[in-house]
């Protein structure tokens, strides 16, 4: 079965912008409030996907490895939830990782009926996946889906009437602020049906040594990542940064429990950027944030299950519990749709 990728256009939704007008925008918005921030999805242009997969490749950064553990020693429990009918193998944000082709060759060799989705907002990175897919699986029926998140779940859902177990791997969960966590999963709530299954990656709270080595590499990789981001405002954008003239900066913060990278101006200067028109001036160690990354207690998890309607089926660890991932069963019984639904039609009426 040949792999497929479809595009969902986005210009098939009215009021959306092309890509690079929403950078600029992101990039504007971000650099003229008090605190500058550029957002963390940012990062992953094609120079910075490559830097990210070598960030994963670094002793220090434990978490991928932790992962591949325990995707490679739970792929038996982890098929069991599906392994009763045709599904859908869906991933948020895949990018043919050694972790997802672990499972993929289980649900294969253990003669699985599913298709494997993929969805990815990167054109460029959705064909090589289904590039190499076909000639590492020629048999495997996969279609990729080049759309953000939810339009593809949506879609997916309304197009096969199947359980779907979706994949949201790697603690990118992480890089979300609690509230956007909160919004994120019960957007994926929307999408699916009862007694669907995802399966999450949170990396855990743990000695705070480890955490800093993992975001302050030795040979200097997430530097280069965090940086590779003002390279691409002046890449994509037209920015004039001198990157020599901003430091890496990755801390932890016991309370809020994130990582928190920031690049700091060494110096005061101003840094035009064509694109948006206008110059953004830093003082002397004025910092701009660039990312969280999340680490979790068992509560805080099983916490954000309940607040967004999931039900835990299973907690997976690691042989050293450094990560985690998570199975949960969307909890969304007829009663519960039907409450939905008819709420849904009150506010209808009361706008007409
Ligand atoms: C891909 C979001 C999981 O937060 O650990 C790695 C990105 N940033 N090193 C993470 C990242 C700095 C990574 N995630």
């Amino acid at each position: 079965m040949p792999s497929t990728y479809k595009i969902l256009y986005d210009k098939d939704y009215a009021d959306s912008f092309k890509e690079a007008d929403a950078f600029a925008l992101d990039v504007l918005v971000g650099l003229s409030t008090p605190r500058k921030k550029i957002p963390s999805k940012y990062f992953y242009d094609e120079k910075g996907s490559r830097l990210f997969r070598q960030i994963t490749e670094q002793p220090e950064y434990y978490l991928t490895n932790c992962e591949l553990e325990i995707i490679d020693h739970h792929k038996e429990a982890t098929a069991r939830y599906v392994d009763y009918g045709p599904f859908n193998l869906v991933e948020l944000g895949a990018g043919f990782s050694k972790k997802t082709i672990a499972l993929l060759e289980y649900f294969a060799e253990s003669k699985l009926d599913f298709q494997y989705v993929p969805i990815d907002i990167s054109e460029p990175a959705m064909r090589s996946l289904v590039q190499s897919l076909d000639s590492r699986f020629p048999a495997m029926e996969v279609n990729g889906l080049v759309t953000d998140y939810f339009n593809g779940l949506k879609w997916l859902n309304n197009r096969y009437k199947r359980r779907n177990l979706v994949l949201f791997l790697g603690s990118t969960i992480g890089n979300f602020t609690h509230a956007e966590g909160c919004v994120f999963l019960r957007n994926v709530w929307n999408c699916l049906n009862h007694d669907d299954v995802v399966l999450l990656g949170f990396d855990l709270k743990k000695d705070i040594e480890l955490l800093l080595r993992a975001y302050n590499d030795a040979r200097g990789v997430t530097r280069e990542f965090n940086l590779n981001l003002l390279h691409r405002i002046n890449r994509e954008l037209g920015g004039q940064f001198d990157v020599t003239k901003f430091r890496h900066f990755g801390t932890y913060n016991v309370f809020s429990g994130g990582i928190e990278s920031y690049l700091v101006s060494l110096e005061k200067q101003s840094v035009f950027i064509e694109m948006i028109g206008r110059s953004f001036s830093f003082e002397a160690w004025e910092p701009i944030h660039m990312e969280y990354s999340y680490k979790y207690l068992i509560s805080d998890i099983e916490q954000l299950a309940g607040e967004t309607g999931f039900e835990i089926y299973e907690h997976l660890y690691d042989s050293r519990r450094f990560f985690m991932d998570s199975i949960w069963r969307v909890y969304k019984p007829e009663s519960v749709q039907k409450t939905l639904e008819k709420s849904r039609r009150g506010v209808r009426s009361t706008v007409l």
